[in-house]
């Protein structure tokens, strides 16, 4: 149990994650007994003691989770016989089980101001996820509902969650918003490729940049490591960086054509490690295994007159029983002096996730963003 008195908590993930969050679950939340499962759903009864963290520690230890998209103190579950009955049984829990059931962590959380809404098999905001959000909204507490249920919330807000397991098996939750996931229903990222997106890579890159809050802007100078056919340099260009892509394989022209774009066409270990000299941020999508991407890294930050502030690349997952060795990859990118490390499986990563790395503060010997 949670100091404050919630005993269960839900998570929902990828459905082929499923698996591998249930056993990242048994190595960092060994205290929580696994209690039920559905594809990209998992439920786990916390310890009951009253020295046990609090509903605010907890949420932090959570946030931590690689494969986690959303996770919820869970506040109960609402069942009906037919689909059209949920809305008017999630009316009747909010006055009858919400009060009691949020009364003991309203020292801990404000009430709750935004209604996410999902369905955790397939998050993706659609509208009919917009309309039953809008007929939920309505049920939230008078003195809590806010006037634009739909906007992403601000840090430090309340969200009510509702998992739409089967269209008659809701889950009931909160979680409080921190970091860019806890804003959006599901913890899924809603953006949506550009018309001129090269690749699929470009969502995953705009998600990975709005995620770390890497402040890449204007000037920021960098290099961006299979980087074919361009999606992920475009989202850097956009921001105003100025790029090195490298890669073997073509860029595409609209890359190509952008002033601050440059191809060095060839593998990253057959170029002069002075071309990357004034190169700040490492970006890196290769389609190899996690070690061999990490040698690169390794070897580029290690190189006399590089100087890198932060790092944001993709490791492959090929076969799932690499999920074990993230958190020794994440040491072995800690041990080259970036202290700043966060691993999660993006909205837009598939077999794959996410690692963004920073050195804070960072002292560069030559003045360069
Ligand atoms: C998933 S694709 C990259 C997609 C790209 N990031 C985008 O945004 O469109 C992987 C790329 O890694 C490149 N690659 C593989 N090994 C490489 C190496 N040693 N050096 C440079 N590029 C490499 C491949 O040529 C391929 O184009």
């Amino acid at each position: 149990m949670t100091g404050d008195g919630t005993n269960f908590i839900f998570l929902t993930c990828k459905r082929e994650s499923t698996p591998l969050l249930k056993d990242e679950m048994k190595l960092r939340f060994p205290e929580a007994r696994f209690s039920y499962s559905r594809p990209s759903f998992l439920t786990y009864k916390l310890p009951g003691a009253e020295e046990s963290e609090s509903a605010e520690a907890l949420f932090v230890r959570a946030g931590e989770l690689i494969f986690a998209s959303s996770v919820s103190l869970s506040l109960g579950k609402i069942a009906a016989p037919a689909p059209e009955e949920m809305p008017a049984r999630f009316a009747e829990f909010m006055k009858t089980v919400f009060p009691e059931k949020f009364r003991p962590l309203a020292d801990a959380f404000p009430a709750p101001s935004r209604v996410h809404y999902w369905t955790p098999s397939d998050p993706a905001p659609s509208a009919a996820s917009a309309a039953a959000t809008a007929r939920l909204a309505d049920s939230l507490p008078e003195h809590a509902a806010a006037p634009f249920p739909f906007l992403p919330p601000r840090e430090g807000e309340l969200c009510l969650d509702c998992a739409a397991v089967a269209p008659t098996e809701w889950h009931v939750g909160i979680h409080p918003v921190a970091g860019y996931h806890s804003r959006f229903a599901g913890g899924y990222a809603p953006l949506a490729i550009p018309t001129d997106g090269t690749s699929r890579a470009w969502m995953k890159f705009e998600e990975g940049l709005r995620w770390s809050a890497f402040p890449i802007g204007r000037g920021s100078r960098c290099a961006d490591i299979g980087a074919s056919p361009g999606g992920g340099s475009q989202a850097l260009l956009a921001r105003g960086a100025e790029v090195l892509g490298v890669d073997p394989a073509e860029m595409a022209p609209i890359v190509l054509r952008n002033p601050d774009f440059t191809h060095l066409r060839g593998k990253i270990g057959q170029l002069k490690r002075k071309l990357f000299r004034k190169t700040r941020w490492l970006i890196g999508d290769m389609n190899v295994a996690p070690n061999y991407t990490l040698d690169v890294f390794e070897e580029l930050t290690a190189a006399p007159d590089v100087e890198i502030r932060g790092l944001l690349f993709t490791m492959k997952l090929f076969q799932t029983e690499l999920a074990e060795n993230i958190p020794e990859y994440a040491e072995r990118v800690r041990s080259w002096g970036f202290n700043e490390i966060k691993v999660r499986q993006l909205t837009f990563n598939r077999q794959e996730v996410m690692l963004a790395a920073l050195k804070h503060p960072f002292r560069p010997k030559h003045r360069s963003r």
